[in-house]
C-alpha cells in the first residue's frame, strides 16, 4: 500500500503529495458547467434524429412555438439564413450545427428550443414536428466505397463517393522487400471497434451574451477552451478578444471534450436571440450517441520474419470510419493521428501503412480516447502481431519482444516511419514486469493447469507511445500551432500564482504543476495556485489531450520558474553585494536561497528576494521591479512514455466469461512529478483497457440505429470487473524535457488493451483460437471456443 505524507510536513518540490483540488472536490465544492447558474438563465434542449439517413421535407414549430414557457425555436434553415447551419470541425471538415437538408446520423441535431426551464424545454421538444423521407443508410464500413453505396456528404459540392481522405507512412517499396525475402509471414485482419470515451460529466455550456457590450461568456465542458475561442471567433464572427471561454472543473476529457460540439454554438445562438444567459446539458444517451467517438478501426495486419524470431518488417492497411462528419481531432500533418508509430518498440527494417477513410452514416468523432491521437489502435495492431508471431513461431511472446526491443543504446531512435524516440530502455521494463509477475511460475501453473482442461492465459504487451503535441513546425490545428504558454507570478510575500494553458480534468493539475514550479523555487507547493481553463486569465495555448500537459505546459511551467529563479539571482546580489556568479542556489525543506559561494547561510532567501523584487528600495542596474516570467513553449520533440504489461485471465470454459485474475503493470515516464498522481493516472487507464477489452462496444443495426446508447448497454468496467492492479516502475528520463518527464496520462489506456487479449487468445489455445476481436463478451469468447472468431 502507498502511504502519504501530509502536506503541511511533506518536503518542497516532487514527490508523492495529497492532491490539492480534492480539498473542494470531496467537499462537493467543485464547480462543474452544469453548476453554473446565473440571473435571468434560460435552458435548452436539442431535438435529434430519430433515423440515421433521411431528407428532411419539413419542420413545423408552431406548437412549440405556442408553449407558454418557451422562448426560442431554431431550426436549420433559421441557421441558414445567417450563415450559421455549418461550422468547421478540427479536422478540416464542415458539420452540420443543425441539419439543414439531410440528416445523416441518429442523433445529429436538427432543431433546439430554449424555454423557461429544462423540463419545458424537454416537453417542447415533443411538438415539434419533423417529417423525414428516409433513405438507406451506410453502417457497414467495409461497403462505404461500394459503386452502389448511399452518397452520405451530397452537401460537398462534387462528392461522388463517400470517401474521407488517404493517408501513408513508411517506404512501401523496402517493405515490399523484406516480405519478399522473409522465411515467415503472418497476417491478421484486427477490428479495434467503436468505442466512446464516456466521460463521467457529460458536455454542456452556459452562453451568455451581452448586447450592450457584444461580449460573449461560454462556459464549456472544453479540453481546449483557446483553440475553442479562436475557432468560435473565425466561424461566428465575433471579434476573439471579445470572447471569453472558461472552462471550469471538468468531470473527465478522455478526448470527448476537444472537439467544438453544436451545442455549444446552440447555446451562444440561443443566448444571442433572447438577450438572456442559456445553458444546455447533454444526457448520457446523447453523449453516447452523438459525441466523439473513438477507434472503430479495420486493420489488415502483416509481419514478416525470419524462422529464428527476428522481425523484418510491418504493414498494414486500415479502413478508418469516420462518421458522417470528420470531427477527428488531429494535427493537420497526420489526419490518421500517430498511428504512423505503429512500428511500436522494435527494431525492424522496413515498415508501410496505408490508410483509406470513409463517411458512414454514424456520429462524427475518431476522437484520440485516452491515446494520442490514434497509438492505441496503434499499439494494439503491433503487439497482436507480434503475439501472432509468436504463436506461429512456437515461441514464447516474451522472449520474442526481448530479441526484437530497440536497445537502449539505439536511442535516440529513428523509427522506419520517422519518428525520433527520445530515450528508451525497454528490456529493463520487461524485466521488471516479469519479476513482479513471477513469469517463469505463472507458465509453470498454466502448463499444470491446462493438463486439467482449465482456460488459463497469460497475456503480454509492450508498448511505446509518442505524447506532447509539438512541434509546432509539425504540428498544428487548423493552422494554430501546437505550443503552449505559462505566466509565473511570485508575489512580495513569495507565494506564487502560475497560469497555464493546459487544463485538467481530473488528472491533478493544481498540484503537480504547483510541485514543479515549487520544486524550482524552493517554496511550498501549497504557496503555488494555479490557474487554468479561462481565456481571459492565461496565456495561449492549445490544450489537455494527448497526454501533452507534462511534456508541453510542464516543461514551460519549469523554464518559466527557472527564469524568475534567473532573475532572483540577481536580485539577490544587489542584496548581497556581490557579482551573480559568485552565488549558489541551495534548496532544503526549510526553502530555497542564494549564499554567497563557500559561505553557507549567509544569504537571502526566495521570500527575502521576493519582497525586494516588490519593495523599496534600488534594484540592480537593468533589472525592472517584480519578480514574473513568462513563456510560450514550443518542444523539440515529442516524449516517448513506454510500458510493460502482463495480464492473468481464466476463462471459464462452461460459460466463457472473462475473469482478469492479475494485472501487472511496469511503466516509465521518465521523471514523476508526484508518483501518486501517477499512480492513478496509470490505475485509471488500466481500467479504460479492460473495458475496451471486455465490455465496451457502441454497435449499430442494418438502419444505423445506435445499440450503445445507455450504460445499460454501453458496458463500463467496475470495481467488479477490474483486480488490484501490481503496478513497477523503471525512470527513464527524457533527455529535451528539462526534469526528463514524459506524459503518462494514457499509457495504461494504450498498453492495456492488448494485454488482455493475447492473454485470453493464450488461454483459448486449447481450442486452437488464433485470434478473436474485441470485445471479448462472454458471447464473444464463446463463438472463438466453437471455431467462429467472426469480426463483428
Ligand atoms: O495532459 P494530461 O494531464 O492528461 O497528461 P499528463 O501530462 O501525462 O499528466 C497527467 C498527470 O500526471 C498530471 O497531473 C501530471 O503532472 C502527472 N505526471 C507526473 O506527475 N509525472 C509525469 N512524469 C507525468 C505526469
Amino acid at each position: 500500500m502507498s502511504t502519504f505524507v501530509d502536506n503541511d510536513q511533506r518536503p518542497l518540490g516532487h514527490g508523492r503529495m495529497l492532491r490539492k483540488e480534492d480539498r473542494r472536490f470531496v467537499r462537493g465544492r467543485g464547480t462543474y458547467v452544469d453548476d453554473i447558474s446565473l440571473p435571468g438563465m434560460l435552458h435548452l434542449a436539442v431535438l435529434r434524429s430519430p433515423v440515421a439517413h433521411a431528407r428532411i421535407v419539413g419542420v413545423d414549430t408552431l406548437a412549440a412555438e405556442a408553449h407558454p414557457k418557451v422562448k426560442a425555436v431554431v431550426t436549420g434553415a433559421m441557421l441558414a439564413e445567417r450563415g450559421l447551419a455549418w461550422m468547421p470541425t478540427l479536422s478540416g471538415d464542415v458539420q452540420a450545427v443543425l441539419a439543414t437538408d439531410k440528416v445523416r446520423f441518429q442523433g445529429q441535431e436538427v432543431a433546439f428550443v430554449v424555454a423557461e426551464d429544462r423540463y419545458a424545454a424537454r416537453d417542447a421538444l415533443e411538438l415539434i414536428d419533423v417529417e423525414y423521407d428516409v433513405l438507406e443508410p451506410v453502417v457497414d464500413v467495409r461497403r462505404a466505397l461500394d459503386d452502389d453505396a448511399p452518397l452520405i456528404r451530397d452537401d460537398l459540392e462534387g462528392k461522388r463517393d463517400n470517401h474521407c481522405f488517404d493517408w501513408e507512412t513508411g517506404d512501401p517499396a523496402a517493405t515490399a522487400a523484406v516480405f519478399d525475402r522473409a522465411e515467415v509471414v503472418v497476417r491478421q485482419e484486427l477490428v479495434f471497434p467503436r468505442v466512446h470515451p464516456a466521460p463521467m460529466e457529460t458536455c454542456g455550456a452556459v452562453a451568455d451574451y451581452d448586447r450592450v457590450e457584444e461580449r460573449l461568456t461560454l462556459w464549456a465542458t472544453t479540453q481546449a477552451p483557446h483553440a475553442h475561442r479562436t475557432l468560435l471567433s473565425m466561424f461566428a464572427g465575433l471579434p476573439e478578444h471579445r470572447i471569453r471561454v472558461v472552462s471550469p472543473d471538468i468531470g473527465g476529457g478522455f478526448g470527448n471534450k476537444v472537439p467544438i460540439y453544436p451545442g455549444y454554438v446552440h447555446a451562444i445562438v440561443g443566448s444571442m436571440l433572447t438577450g438572456r444567459p442559456v445553458k444546455w446539458t447533454e444526457d448520457r444517451t446523447e453523449n453516447l450517441v452523438a459525441s466523439g467517438f473513438a477507434r472503430d478501426y479495420v486493420m489488415q495486419g502483416e509481419i514478416a520474419a525470419t524462422r529464428d524470431g527476428r522481425i523484418l518488417g510491418l504493414r498494414s492497411h486500415v479502413l478508418a470510419d469516420h462518421g458522417a462528419f470528420n470531427g477527428t481531432a488531429a494535427p493537420r500533418k497526420f489526419p490518421g493521428g500517430f498511428f504512423g508509430v505503429f512500428t511500436g518498440s522494435y527494431d525492424l527494417e522496413a515498415a508501410y501503412c496505408s490508410m483509406t477513410a470513409v463517411h458512414t452514416n454514424k456520429a462524427p468523432g475518431g476522437v484520440a480516447y485516452a491515446c494520442s491521437f490514434r497509438i492505441a489502435e496503434a499499439v494494439y495492431l503491433v503487439e497482436r502481431m507480434v503475439d501472432l508471431l509468436a504463436a506461429e513461431l512456437g515461441r514464447d511472446p516474451v522472449s520474442l519482444r526481448m530479441q526484437n526491443f530497440i536497445r537502449p543504446e539505439q536511442f535516440p531512435y529513428t523509427s522506419r516511419t520517422g519518428w525520433v524516440y527520445d530515450s528508451g530502455d525497454y528490456p529493463r521494463a520487461m524485466a521488471e514486469a516479469l519479476r513482479i509477475a513471477g513469469y517463469d511460475e505463472l507458465r509453470a501453473e498454466q502448463a499444470e493447469r491446462r493438463s486439467r482442461g482449465e482456460l488459463m492465459g497469460i497475456g503480454v504487451s509492450f508498448f511505446t507511445e509518442a505524447v506532447g503535441a509539438g512541434p509546432r513546425k509539425d504540428m498544428d490545428m487548423l493552422g494554430l500551432g501546437m505550443a503552449d504558454g505559462c505566466e509565473l507570478r511570485v508575489h512580495p510575500t513569495g507565494s506564487a500564482v502560475i497560469r497555464l494553458a493546459v487544463q485538467t480534468q481530473g488528472q491533478g493539475h493544481e498540484t503537480t504543476f504547483a510541485q514543479l514550479v515549487a520544486e524550482e523555487l524552493g517554496i511550498r507547493p501549497d504557496d503555488v495556485d494555479v490557474v487554468h481553463g479561462d481565456t481571459d486569465n492565461t496565456p495561449y495555448g492549445l490544450g489537455t489531450y494527448g497526454s501533452r500537459s507534462t511534456p508541453v505546459s510542464g516543461a514551460a511551467a519549469v523554464l518559466a520558474a527557472r527564469r524568475v529563479r534567473d532573475k532572483a539571482r540577481l536580485i539577490a546580489a544587489g542584496m548581497l553585494e556581490v557579482a551573480p556568479e559568485d552565488l549558489e542556489w541551495t534548496k532544503d525543506d526549510s526553502g530555497g536561497r542564494f549564499d554567497v559561494r563557500g559561505v553557507p547561510d549567509t544569504g537571502v532567501t526566495i521570500q527575502q528576494i521576493a519582497m525586494r523584487a516588490h519593495g523599496a528600495g534600488d534594484l540592480p542596474a537593468g533589472v525592472e521591479g517584480g519578480l514574473d516570467a513568462q513563456i510560450s513553449y514550443n518542444p523539440d520533440n515529442l516524449t516517448y512514455p513506454f510500458g510493460a504489461y502482463i495480464c492473468v485471465v481464466d476463462v471459464d470454459p462452461g460459460t466463457a466469461v472473462v475473469k482478469v485474475r492479475r494485472f501487472i503493470a511496469v511503466d516509465d515516464c521518465g521523471t514523476r512529478i508526484n508518483e501518486m498522481i501517477v499512480e492513478g493516472q496509470i490505475h485509471g487507464g488500466l481500467a479504460d483497457g479492460i473495458g475496451m477489452a471486455l465490455m465496451e462496444f457502441i454497435g449499430f443495426d442494418e438502419h444505423g440505429n445506435c445499440l450503445g446508447g445507455s450504460l445499460m448497454d454501453y458496458l463500463i468496467p467496475t470495481a467488479l470487473e477490474v483486480p488490484d492492479w501490481e503496478c513497477g516502475t523503471t525512470v527513464t528520463p527524457s533527455p529535451h524535457h528539462p526534469i526528463g518527464a514524459k506524459g503518462v496520462g494514457e499509457s495504461a489506456t494504450v498498453g492495456s488493451p492488448p494485454a488482455v487479449v493475447n492473454a485470453v487468445v493464450d488461454a483459448l489455445a486449447l481450442y486452437g483460437v488464433r485470434h478473436a476481436d474485441m470485445p471479448l463478451t462472454p458471447s464473444r469468447v464463446w463463438e472463438a471456443m466453437q471455431g467462429r472468431a467472426a469480426p463483428p
